[in-house]
């Protein structure tokens, strides 16, 4: 069933543990995701980014998660949100369809400019009842960082800044640079968790780890225990995918069919075991 981002995340706040909100491009990844919801009984988040919403169309991939939610996975919670929305009209876009819970990613601007923005949408959310997440800090991807050494103090949130941006936002929850990094950009070698747990000091919100596809479970552990109450995952999904479908169309053992669903079906179940394994280090399974 569909339920409000907010309250998986206050429960996961409440109860010390994270969920994980995995980013959907179609059919067959949201059923995967599903599914993996469904055998691990976690609630989860499933999220859709702009170019989801122009490849899939907004409204048909907005209603595939409702219906695959109310009539197959009722008894799991199930959050819907845009991720990494980059403007007030796709904010409005997907309100209009009847998404809930938005982030607005203003975290290339400079800090006012992120301040000034963040504080007119989250206007707008609080008067259609919708739940912000914002970013401050940077998280970068693989194209702004290319191979080159990262001068990580450049992209690091700074606690004071995210009291004053909190306090004068009061946005739902808080995505944090601390040293993680989107796609296969290169991390920080560890990430810096005295700044994390300084933030979620001053900060009474969920605080969310964009960048966490490669993971592994003691780096998921000392965030949990730091403040993270959501880490956002769409790479794995995407390699999982992609490398079935290469090895049942094209591998050694390719599997000679022009059965579309024959290799989606495959890529699917791929992609539900990445998500299964997600869950389990987050630490939402059996919290529904
Ligand atoms: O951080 C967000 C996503 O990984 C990028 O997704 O290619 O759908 O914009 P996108
Ligand atoms: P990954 O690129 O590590 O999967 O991060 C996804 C993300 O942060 C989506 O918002
Ligand atoms: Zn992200």
């Amino acid at each position: 069933m569909l339920v409000k981002v907010k309250d998986i995340l206050d429960k996961a706040n409440k109860e010390y543990y994270a969920v994980g909100a995995f980013n959907t491009t179609n059919l067959e990844t949201t059923q995967a995701i599903l599914e993996a919801a469904k055998n691990m009984k976690s609630p989860i988040i499933i999220q859709i980014t702009e170019k989801t919403m122009n490849y899939a169309g907004g409204r048909a991939i907005f209603n595939i998660i409702k219906n695959l939610s109310e009539f197959y996975y009722e008894e799991i919670p199930v959050g819907v949100h845009l991720d990494h929305g980059k403007s007030l009209e796709i904010i409005e876009r997907a309100a209009e369809i009847g998404i809930d819970s938005v982030m607005y990613d203003g975290s290339r601007k400079k800090y006012s400019d992120n301040l000034m923005m963040t504080k007119k949408i989250a206007e707008f959310c609080r008067e259609k009842g919708i739940n912000l997440q914002a970013e401050l800090g940077n998280v970068p991807y693989m194209k702004e960082t290319g191979a080159k050494e990262i001068d990580w103090d450049e992209y690091m949130t700074d606690p004071d800044q995210a009291e004053e941006f909190a306090r004068e936002t009061e946005v739902d929850a808080l995505a944090v640079a601390v040293g993680n990094a989107h796609d296969f950009a290169k991390e920080r070698k560890e990430p810096d968790y005295e700044r994390l747990a300084e933030i979620n000091r001053r900060l009474n919100m969920p605080l969310i780890m964009h960048g966490a596809s490669d993971w592994d479970a003691d780096k998921v552990r000392e965030a949990v225990k730091n403040g993270i109450n959501c880490f956002n995952v769409d790479t794995a999904i995407r390699v999982a995918f992609i490398s079935s479908l290469s090895e049942t169309v094209d591998g050694e053992n390719s599997v000679v069919s022009y059965d579309i669903r024959e290799h989606l079906g495959k890529a699917r179940d791929a992609v539900s075991m990445v998500v299964e394994e997600k869950i389990k280090i987050f630490g939402s399974a059996d919290r529904i």
